[in-house]
């Protein structure tokens, strides 16, 4: 989720006409604040609520929140913010009443999620998700998830690190990015079987794959995402973990696509468990989402089945390694692309150089590798079970020891030579 910076990133250009007084103005008065309307708005909380919140929460919430330390929504630093924005740090939405948002009412919640607009009136700028268009009910069960006894938004006393927004970031908070209007209408969830417009519901409104899978954000149409040009025709461009290039796939009826080859159960596999039906794994920025259900997957494929086609081919990804040269871990690794989240050095989406340290026996290395949502339901790590060869797990686990190991001795560890650590 933490992709939604990369987005000003695009729009740089258009600070090079800014200057003068105008500038001075802005750079002082910040990102600005906005009138807040007092709205009536309490959610009662159910057992169904509670679960479809978490399910919500942990698609929409915990990639930008959730802290690997403390275990909760306790906030931290979205560290691949292009530098052009300033450091960002995501806060604590813990129910903690000084650190957290325990004071917070549900009507202050949800007019944040609608607008962008805090209770104070102050704009968050697009690093921070909005819902304008989600269903009533569905903001409802996060809203009663976040306010839940779930160990993720338990009080922790945890102090939020400001954000400091580059000059670039408060001046496109005045002329482009702007807060959305609160709903004046109910809105309904579509019935999960009607699957076409169930499908659409998810796709624009709550997982908004369009926007990474249109033609480019800037262009992108936030009031009707149809509308967006090259809609979910893909070759956005987008950043992987390292910095490199990586463009998004068209995902239309175009009879050239890959998905018009799938099967529904090819695609259903593919979104939730992160592996193409050739076993190739879906790169970062691409998240499996083991969250859905059949069922909601399922309705995605029938939803684009229905999108007109538009003819665009695939642009290769920059982050192709040849392996010649490499020795045998090191070669399971690039071979099954563990290096497109964990990226070359082990210091990726976390901090696979702790590895080896935390899983002393092999075993145990391995059985993580094979199966971590057996470890962390519901992780972003794809099972490699019955995808990595048997014979390939043993080279791998030292090859991620090796990066551990090289990491605590200063060395560079793309470059250790496969001597077993230990
Ligand atoms: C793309 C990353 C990202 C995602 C996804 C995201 N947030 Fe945030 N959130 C942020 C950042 C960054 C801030 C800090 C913004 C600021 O203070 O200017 C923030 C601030 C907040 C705040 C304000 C807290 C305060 O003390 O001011 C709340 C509440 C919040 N987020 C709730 C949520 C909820 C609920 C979700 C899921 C529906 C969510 N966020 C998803 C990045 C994200
Ligand atoms: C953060 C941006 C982003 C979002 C959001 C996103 N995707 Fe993707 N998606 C990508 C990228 C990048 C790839 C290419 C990954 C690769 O090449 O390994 C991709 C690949 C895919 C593929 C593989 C297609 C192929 O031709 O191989 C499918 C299917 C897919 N996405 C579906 C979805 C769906 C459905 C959603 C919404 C639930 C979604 N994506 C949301 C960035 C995104
Ligand atoms: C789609 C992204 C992704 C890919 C690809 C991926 N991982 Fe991970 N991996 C993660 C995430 C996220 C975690 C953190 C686990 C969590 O959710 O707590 C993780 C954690 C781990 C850990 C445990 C680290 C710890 O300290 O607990 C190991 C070991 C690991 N990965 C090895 C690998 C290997 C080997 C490969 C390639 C075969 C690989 N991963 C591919 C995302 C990925």
């Amino acid at each position: 989720m933490k992709k939604f910076f990369k987005y000003f990133f695009i729009v740089l250009g258009v600070v090079l006409i800014l200057a003068g007084g105008a500038g001075l103005y802005i750079h002082f008065t910040g990102i600005p604040k906005y009138e807040v309307h007092k709205i009536d708005y309490k959610v009662e909380a159910t057992p169904a609520r509670l679960e479809r919140g978490k399910k919500l929460v942990s698609m929409l919430c915990v990639g930008c929140h959730f802290n690997e330390t403390t275990n909760g929504l306790t906030g931290k630093r979205m560290a691949d913010l292009p530098p052009a924005f300033g450091t960002v740090y995501s806060r604590n939405i813990t129910k903690d009443p000084t650190f957290g948002i325990g004071k917070w009412s549900d009507a202050d919640i949800v007019y944040l999620l609608r607008t962008g607009l805090k209770p104070d009136g102050q704009y968050v700028p697009p690093y921070m998700v909005k819902l304008p268009h989600i269903s009533d009910e569905d903001m409802a069960s996060i809203i009663t998830f976040i306010r839940s006894d779930d160990p993720l938004v338990q009080p922790q006393a945890i102090q939020d690190t400001d954000c400091k927004p580059t000059f670039l970031v408060k001046f496109l908070s005045r002329v482009a990015f702007k807060p959305f209007d609160y709903p004046t209408q109910p809105i309904a969830t579509p019935l999960v079987t009607d699957r076409v417009a169930y499908g659409k519901y998810l796709v624009n409104d709550v997982l908004k794959c369009y926007e990474c899978h249109s033609a480019d954000f800037k262009t992108n149409n936030a009031f009707e995402p149809v509308k967006s040009e090259g809609y979910m025709a893909g070759d956005n461009e987008l950043l992987d973990i390292s910095g490199k290039k990586i463009y998004t796939p068209n995902l239309t009826t175009d009879p050239g696509t890959n998905i018009s080859k799938w099967s529904e159960q090819q695609f259903v596999r593919t979104i939730k468990e992160g592996f193409r039906p050739d076993n190739s794994p879906l790169r970062y920025p691409m998240e499996r989402l083991p969250e859905l259900t059949d069922e909601e997957a399922g309705a995605i494929y029938a939803y684009l089945k229905t999108v007109p086609a538009i003819k665009k081919d695939r642009r290769p990804a920059e982050n192709i390694v040849t392996t010649a040269g490499m020795n045998a871990g090191q070669q399971v690794y690039h071979k099954y692309m563990c290096y497109t989240c964990h990226g070359e050095a082990g210091a990726g989406v976390c901090d696979l150089r702790k590895a080896g340290q935390k899983y002393p026996a092999d075993s145990s290395l391995i059985a993580w590798i094979k199966n971590p949502s057996k470890i962390v339901p519901g992780t972003k790590m794809p099972n490699w079970e019955g995808v990595i060869g048997e014979d390939e797990y043993q080279p791998l686990a030292q090859y991620v020891r090796a990066l551990g190991e090289q990491a605590r001795l200063g060395g560079d560890a793309t470059k250790a030579s496969m001597t077993a650590p230990h």
